[in-house]
């Protein structure tokens, strides 16, 4: 969490795709929450950025120095999605984004909305917030083709050093997870924990397999607990012990799960979690796992976050769906809801329940986009923007 002005410049990316439709509705939905909660005190200043399809169009290159520098300067930002073009093109502009401000943590909080349809009997049970990992791992990108000079010299040099054979035609991929990435993962999702009052932190891993790499991370973030967190948190063995089960005011428990074991306790015991910490990797699978629970990704908030040098960059979880760019069609909840958890961090949190309340309502009316109207029963279809603007209209009317 940072502390911004009454008044603050927030710069945005509006995003390629369906961003143009999502990202203005998202804006005045946030700035209605504003406006109904501080009534003029609290005002954004929202400033454009660009980057993607259009800062190509406009200054020739998709992700302007500009941009980052912008985003440094003013901490806090929030963009829509961003296309990746498959097969050349550029890299991809969030993953440059993520990496060059090193946004350590991906935020990824999941909860349900009422009337939204789910696979589950009580979906309402899962209230859980991600925190995967986003810089290292077998995801950060260290890999070669099996042809690759550098693949057959990583071949040659395993079985030469260390009698490792590894078959001619494999490709090679390096899975790279340090003890001060481990900690500094630990770090914010216990000081998160802690300072919104959840209940515990669980480490997700597969360290029982790979010792050296998850379960560095598992025993790293034991290791910071005990060092920085002693009189805040405790395990699971010390709740059991010294406490009879039951938790303390004021403390928080760390846990650890092995990462298949996690996909069942989500599905089984869900409301037994509360903060789960991961790897790359995992953290992936996991949170679009916990999304879907709750009805999707068209619902689910994230960011992308550096929490200790406090910029963060929110943004919609999905893609740009360029099959429904421009058709003002898109389900904006995600944006929105970003833009909620973007308010959180800066402190304005009558703002974020607002906008919350607000879409509780609408969906509660039955009052969706088209990718929630299909799977409920009398629902009443609408464009993005007029699902915006009901929202502000229940915002309006608290
Ligand atoms: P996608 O999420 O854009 O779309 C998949 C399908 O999900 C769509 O065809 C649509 O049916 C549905 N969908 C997604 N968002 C929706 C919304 N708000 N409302 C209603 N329906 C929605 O995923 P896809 O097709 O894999 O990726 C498209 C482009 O987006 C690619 O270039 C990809 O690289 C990029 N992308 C960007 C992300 C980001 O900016 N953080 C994240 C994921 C993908």
């Amino acid at each position: 969490m940072i502390e911004l002005p009454d008044n603050p410049t927030i710069p945005y990316i509006v995003g390629d795709g369906i961003g143009r439709d999502i990202t203005p509705v998202g804006l005045r939905v946030i700035d209605a929450a504003i406006e109904k909660a501080y009534g003029g005190r609290r005002k954004i200043n929202w400033k454009k950025l660009l980057a993607g399809e259009e800062a190509i169009e406009e200054v020739g290159d998709v992700l302007p120095e500009e941009t980052i520098e912008e985003i440094k300067r003013y901490k806090v930002a929030i963009k829509g999605p961003l296309t990746t073009p498959v097969g050349g093109g550029y890299r991809s502009v969030n993953v440059a984004i993520r990496q060059i401000l090193d946004l350590y943590v991906c935020f990824r909080p999941v909860r349900y909305f009422k009337g939204v349809p789910s696979p589950l009997k009580r979906p309402e049970l899962l209230d859980i917030i991600v925190f995967r990992e986003n810089t290292e791992d077998v995801y950060a990108g260290i890999e070669w083709p099996f042809k690759a000079e550098e693949a057959k010299k990583i071949r040659e040099f395993l079985e030469r050093e260390f009698n490792i054979k590894i078959r001619e035609d494999s490709g090679i991929g390096i899975k790279p997870i340090s003890v001060f990435g481990s900690k500094r993962m630990g770090r914010a999702a216990i000081e998160y924990a802690l300072r919104h009052g959840r209940r515990s932190v669980t480490i997700m891993h597969k360290g029982n397999i790979m010792k050296y790499t998850e379960g560095l991370f598992r025993d790293a973030i034991y290791e910071l607990a005990k060092e920085e967190y002693s009189k805040k948190v405790i395990t699971e063995e010390d709740l059991l012990r010294e406490y009879g089960g039951k938790v303390p005011e004021g403390k928080i428990v760390l846990k650890d799960r092995i990462a298949d074991a996690m996909f069942q306790q989500i599905l089984l015991r869900p409301d037994e979690y509360d903060i789960i910490v991961t790897p790359n990797l995992n953290g992936d699978y996991i949170s679009d796992a916990c999304a879907a629970q709750v009805g999707g990704l068209g619902m689910a908030p994230g960011a992308n976050i550096n929490f200790e040098t406090g910029v963060a960059v929110f943004e919609a979880t999905h893609g740009s769906a360029p099959k429904y760019a421009g058709k003002n069609m898109a389900n904006p909840c995600s944006f929105i809801l970003s833009g909620a958890e973007m308010l959180e961090y800066i402190g304005w949190k009558e703002a974020k329940e607002l906008i919350i309340e607000g879409i509780q309502r609408t969906i509660e009316e039955k009052v969706v986009t088209y990718d929630l109207a299909r799977q409920i029963e009398g629902a009443k279809e609408v464009s993005t923007s007029d699902f915006g603007e009901r929202v502000i209209e229940h915002i309006r009317s608290m």
